[in-house]
């Protein structure tokens, strides 16, 4: 496995590989690696003859500094995880190389980040579009890959690639989840061992939302309950639990024959924040 620590060594290594005819494949990440993040190492490994994988905590996209202080960082660990899963090149950028400059574009995605975490994280996609977007113009990937656990983020990135009509394919994978249901997440790492016995309820009122979205239990209803059901956990401060159309991402008042739907939310449990979100197909 290549270590590429700047964008001219990335830039480098993939226009070389696909001179020669090779598919690259991108798997963006901030690190802290997990099995949500090596299953799309490996979904890039079986249509990709390259796979880069990027580890880069990206200033930007943290409206929350003492967030982005205390997000982990374990670059050996991580690199050491990375060799096996089929990784051929890491890209650990500095943030002087990512950002030479400030940036002064500025993304909007309208409706898409009007609701959610857009709506709770002012500036947060815009940040994660703009490294995006620089990721994608340095390595040119064919594929790139990301996870349905940030479901609004994958929509956002469709969003991008479509606008700016980046010439690769964006492939969305499933969520992993550890066996009690939570949803892998870097941020798991700083749950003390309290808040990680409560953490797995935000799946199971998702699954419990999603029988009820089944049932045809209206909207409203259903995001009551979910309210109500985490209310008296004393561990859990809800944020958010929205029920919205899977590809709109705005929230419904009513189900639409044939539109799958999304149930997601965002919660903190001892001051770390969590999201995790399932999708019910009609
Ligand atoms: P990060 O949180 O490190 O996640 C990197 C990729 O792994 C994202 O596409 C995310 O959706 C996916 N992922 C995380 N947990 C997952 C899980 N449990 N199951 C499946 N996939 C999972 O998302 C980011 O970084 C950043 O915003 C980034 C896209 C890298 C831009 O900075």
């Amino acid at each position: 496995m290549q270590i590429l620590p700047t964008a001219a060594r990335l830039q480098a290594y993939t226009e070389q590989a696909r001179q020669i005819g090779k598919r690259v494949g991108l798997v963006p990440t901030m690190g802290a690696l997990h099995d949500g993040h090596l299953q799309l190492v490996q979904a890039a490994r079986a249509a990709c003859d390259e796979v880069i994988v990027s580890i880069f905590v990206n200033p930007t996209q943290f409206n929350n500094a003492e967030d982005f202080r205390l997000y982990p960082r374990v670059p050996d660990a991580d690199a050491a995880m990375l060799g096996p899963a089929g990784c051929t090149a890491l890209f650990v950028p500095s943030v002087e190389e990512m950002y030479p400059q400030p940036t002064v574009l500025r993304f909007d995605f309208g409706a898409l980040e009007r609701v959610m975490e857009g709506a709770h994280r002012p500036g947060h996609f815009n940040g994660v579009a703009t490294v995006v977007s620089k990721l994608f113009h340095l390595a040119r990937p064919h594929h790139a890959y990301f996870g349905q656990k940030d479901w609004q983020q994958v929509a956002i990135i469709r969003q991008l690639a479509a606008d700016l009509s980046f010439d690769l394919e964006i492939v969305a994978c499933p969520t992993i989840r550890e066996a009690d249901g939570l949803a892998m997440s870097s941020r798991n790492r700083r749950l003390d061992p309290a808040a990680r016995a409560a953490a797995p309820r935000l799946h199971q009122v998702l699954a419990a939302a999603a029988g009820q979205v089944r049932q045809g239990v209206a909207p409203a209803q259903v995001r009551a309950a979910a309210e109500e059901s985490l209310r008296p956990d004393p561990l859990i401060t809800l944020e958010y639990v929205e029920v919205a159309d899977a590809q709109t991402l705005q929230p419904l008042s009513e189900y639409m024959p044939g539109r799958a739907v999304v149930l997601c939310l965002a919660a903190h449990l001892g001051g770390v924040r969590l999201i995790d979100n399932v999708v019910v197909e009609d």
